[in-house]
């Protein structure tokens, strides 16, 4: 079965059929820039935009950089704030006349990543985080997710981590890789400590540079990974959440 995902994302709006039963995009993916303001509007144009270059009828799943309650967009903390309290399921359902399920983009990274990569087969307590514009966390157990658990905004020396140790962090300081890797440490030290995973999965894109600051990183007692699905983790998760609410079968569960 195919599904189409969208991850909805601070620099692109990014989507593709998925067929679900290997994780797999059918065809390239395509991309529009994020408009700015990223309004919901006008957002919701680009995910348009993209749903209709491939022609798609069917199921669409679309990742959001917030929390997302009942297809309700709860916060906003990198995009406008009009996304706060939108019912964003139903107005791209309006626009799309398709029906569509709206999930947090860490959440829908997590579910592909232990469906399809780094966490597959494992049962313990797992904890995805992707380190980009913010840091986004997905936390399972027995393979089921605790949606929107926002591990980005805990408190690190004083600031929210994620304004500490997330990538925009080391580009605007200019953080050289043994620096921020020390402060990636730390907050995986913190979150260690509130729930002693088995296995850290590190996402966004810096998870293709992970031999330059994993091996920085010490005295963590999980096993740390970098994701596997690496760009595409976003668009295969929200296309088996979608599939999800279709009753089909995809192999990791959202709660
Ligand atoms: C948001 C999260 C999101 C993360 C990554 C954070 O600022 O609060 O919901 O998952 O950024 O986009």
């Amino acid at each position: 079965m195919n599904v189409f995902g969208v991850d909805i994302g601070g620099s692109g709006i990014k989507g593709a059929p998925v067929e679900l039963d290997r994780g797999r995009l059918t065809e390239e993916r395509h991309k529009v820039l994020t408009p700015h303001p990223a309004t919901p509007e006008a957002v919701a144009g680009c995910v348009k935009e993209v749903v209709d270059h491939f022609g798609w009828s069917g199921p669409v799943g679309v990742t959001f950089p917030g929390v997302v309650t009942g297809g309700t967009t709860r916060t906003a903390a990198n995009v406008d704030k009009g996304w706060v309290d939108r019912d964003a399921e139903g107005m791209l359902a309006d626009l799309l006349g398709l029906p569509v399920t709206v999930l947090n983009d860490a959440d829908a990274a997590g579910v592909a990543e232990m469906a399809f990569g780094a966490g597959r087969g494992r049962n313990g307590t797992v904890i995805l985080l992707t380190l980009g514009t913010g840091i986004g966390s997905a936390v399972f157990t027995g393979g089921r997710l605790v949606p929107n658990t926002e591990l980005g905004h805990l408190e690190l020396g004083g600031h929210e981590a994620e304004k500490r140790a997330s990538t925009k962090a080391k580009e605007d300081e200019d953080l050289g890789w043994h620096h921020w890797a020390h402060r990636v440490e730390k907050y995986l030290a913190h979150v260690e400590m509130l729930f002693s995973p088995e296995l850290f999965i590190l996402g966004g894109g810096v998870s293709r540079k992970a031999e330059k600051f994993l091996p920085h990183i010490n005295g963590i007692r999980a096993a740390i990974e970098p994701a596997q699905l690496q760009n595409n983790a976003g668009i295969v998760g929200a296309a088996m959440a979608a599939a999800e609410r279709g009753d089909a079968a995809p192999a990791a569960r959202v709660a």
